[in-house]
């Protein structure tokens, strides 16, 4: 694969590698004690997160320079950043590619995670060409596991007490999806 088309576009939603005009978007989802809870880090202040974009902005396609997409999710409607998407390369050899998602908690509980997911595991089976895709999230993330439920991703893991996170011992689930699957299964309508 070289570099998607940009943007991606799906019924509301526009999916375009980040811009240096974007910190304040994506500082408003990773300042937040609530969206980061579950993740590896954060809350982060500004320069934290101005340094993470600056990592970003260059991911964009999986190849030989490069092992990440990660994508700003803009409302078509207003142009408004509500979301940050990702999708790693974890294994060349076995064509195995992870996600990650993000949404701004003003925008959530209206389905433009699904409809962003879905887009990037499109991205990952017919575009890139990924045998497997999965996604992991810590086992108290219930919103995580259910969005992965809605994208057709299949549990596949319990791990008890695998990660030691922010002070404490965290159980991890991992969920996947085959690209076989993926062709056989057209993905659910709405929700
Ligand atoms: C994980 C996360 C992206 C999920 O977001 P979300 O808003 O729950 O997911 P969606 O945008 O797909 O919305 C789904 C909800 O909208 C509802 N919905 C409304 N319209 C819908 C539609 N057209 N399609 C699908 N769902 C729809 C669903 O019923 C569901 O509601 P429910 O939570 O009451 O069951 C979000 O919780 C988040 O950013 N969390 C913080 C960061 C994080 O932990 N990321 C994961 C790391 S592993």
């Amino acid at each position: 694969m070289g570099v998607p088309n940009f943007p991606l576009v799906t019924e509301r939603l526009q999916l375009r590698p980040f811009l240096p005009a974007d910190l304040d978007a994506l500082h408003a989802m990773q300042r937040r004690e609530d969206v980061t809870r579950y993740l590896y880090w954060g809350p982060r202040s500004r320069t934290e997160t101005r340094r993470l974009l600056d990592r970003v902005i260059p991911l964009m396609a999986i190849d030989d320079s490069s092992d990440a997409v990660r994508l700003a999710a803009v409302l078509t409607q207003t142009g408004e950043v509500i979301g940050d998407f990702s999708l790693q390369r974890v294994s060349a050899e076995h064509r195995q590619g992870e996600i990650g998602f993000v949404l701004d908690p003003r925008h959530q509980r209206r389905g433009y995670a699904t409809e962003a997911g879905r887009e990037m595991l499109r991205l990952g089976f017919e575009a890139i060409g990924f045998h497997r895709i999965v996604g992991r999230c810590d086992a108290r993330n219930t919103p995580s596991a259910q969005l992965m439920e809605r994208l057709g991703m299949r549990r596949e893991a319990h791990f008890r007490q695998n990660e030691f996170v922010k002070g404490e011992w965290c159980d991890e689930l991992v969920f996947a999806l085959l690209s076989s699957e993926w062709g056989l299964r057209p993905p659910p309508a709405g929700r």
